[in-house]
């Protein structure tokens, strides 16, 4: 039933025809819009996002490409920025009750076939995207907002998003797709909001020319180093934590509480379901850095990386 619900814009609607289209991972179209691959109920929802939205000095955006970690960014920032009406030890802390997407909207599905009202949004606020840094709004460019930018490796992002498609395929009815044939079509760069490298690339630059408005982040060395990197989204976002609030180990509650461990077995996220019938646990999977490992065969390995080099080098990226 994915992507069968087609609210599309007639602006949507008369675009479509004149991209390139190609086969997405989970059965439906993509098309390429400003140099990247979209199915179409995102694209529609980037189109109106581009048209209509108009960004605060103290938004928020959290960027990734998808299966990079969005789902424990948003429990990360907005358990950091709420920390004083929140306290993280909380015990009616939001995150215990909602999935973090339920708390953190995704800007595109919002702006996806309704036009939302983000005027009662409790302050600062906070929303996450897809989006390339090609085809952010011109506010978000122009306006104080801050993004924050989580990539990960290629390799786990990939593995993570393939069984993330395959649940969706086959929850629809369809056959799970051979792993190297979906890593032949990442390889070619054709993956939701792809090339992945390109999306990566894009907010590198855009943290390196602009490193108050966005921070550059990589999934690993959160992992690596969670209290570390907690503390360095509170700084950039202008809520440092206080040496006080550090004596009093708010630092390892906030990390405790947005843990893959802590989140992954509460009962909302065991059972619960999203606003598009979307299952809770299909965010949570292992947590884990490597677990390409367990999938790859060498020559997948060199195929990858290959590209990987390719596209990162130039820009100083490693990964
Ligand atoms: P794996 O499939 O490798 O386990 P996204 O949130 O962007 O959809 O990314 C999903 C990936 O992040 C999944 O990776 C998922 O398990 C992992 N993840 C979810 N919550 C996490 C958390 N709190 N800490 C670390 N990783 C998390």
């Amino acid at each position: 039933e994915y992507m069968r619900d087609e609210k599309l814009s007639e602006e949507c609607k008369m675009l479509l025809p004149h991209l390139p289209k190609t086969k997405g991972w989970v059965g439906h179209h993509l098309y390429k819009y400003e140099g990247f691959w979209h199915n179409n109920r995102h694209l529609d929802g980037l189109l109106s996002y581009q048209r209509h939205f108009s960004a605060n000095d103290g938004d928020v955006l959290l960027v990734t490409t998808p299966k990079s970690g969005t789902t424990w960014l948003k429990a990360a920032v907005f358990s950091i920025v709420n920390r004083v009406c929140h306290p993280p030890g909380s015990k009616n802390h939001p995150l215990l009750t909602e999935n973090p997407h339920g708390i953190v909207p995704f800007i595109e599905l919002q702006y996806y076939g309704s036009m939302p009202d983000f005027t009662n949004m409790p302050l600062p606020r906070l929303f996450s995207s897809h989006s390339p840094v090609i085809s952010l709004p011109k506010s978000v460019q122009e306006s104080h907002c801050k993004i924050i930018y989580l990539c990960r490796n290629p390799r786990d992002t990939f593995v993570s998003f393939w069984h993330f498609t395959n649940k969706l395929r086959t929850q629809a009815g369809a056959e799970a797709t051979p792993i190297e044939e979906t890593l032949n079509m990442f390889c070619n760069g054709e993956s939701l909001c792809g090339p992945f490298w390109d999306h990566v690339v894009g907010y590198w630059n855009a943290s390196l020319k602009k490193p108050d408005k966005v921070m550059f982040l990589r999934y690993e060395e959160v992992r690596a180093h969670p209290d570390e990197y907690f503390k360095k989204m509170a700084e950039f976002l202008g809520c440092p934590i206080s040496e006080e609030e550090k004596g009093e180990g708010i630092v390892e509650e906030l990390v405790k509480l947005c843990s893959f461990d802590h989140l992954s077995n509460l009962e909302v996220n065991k059972t619960g379901t999203g606003k598009f019938g979307e299952a809770n646990n299909a965010f949570f999977r292992r947590g884990q850095a490597g677990d390409s490992a367990n999938y790859f065969t060498s020559e997948m390995i060199d195929k990858l990386d290959k590209v990987t080099y390719e596209k990162f080098s130039p820009y100083g990226l490693i990964m």
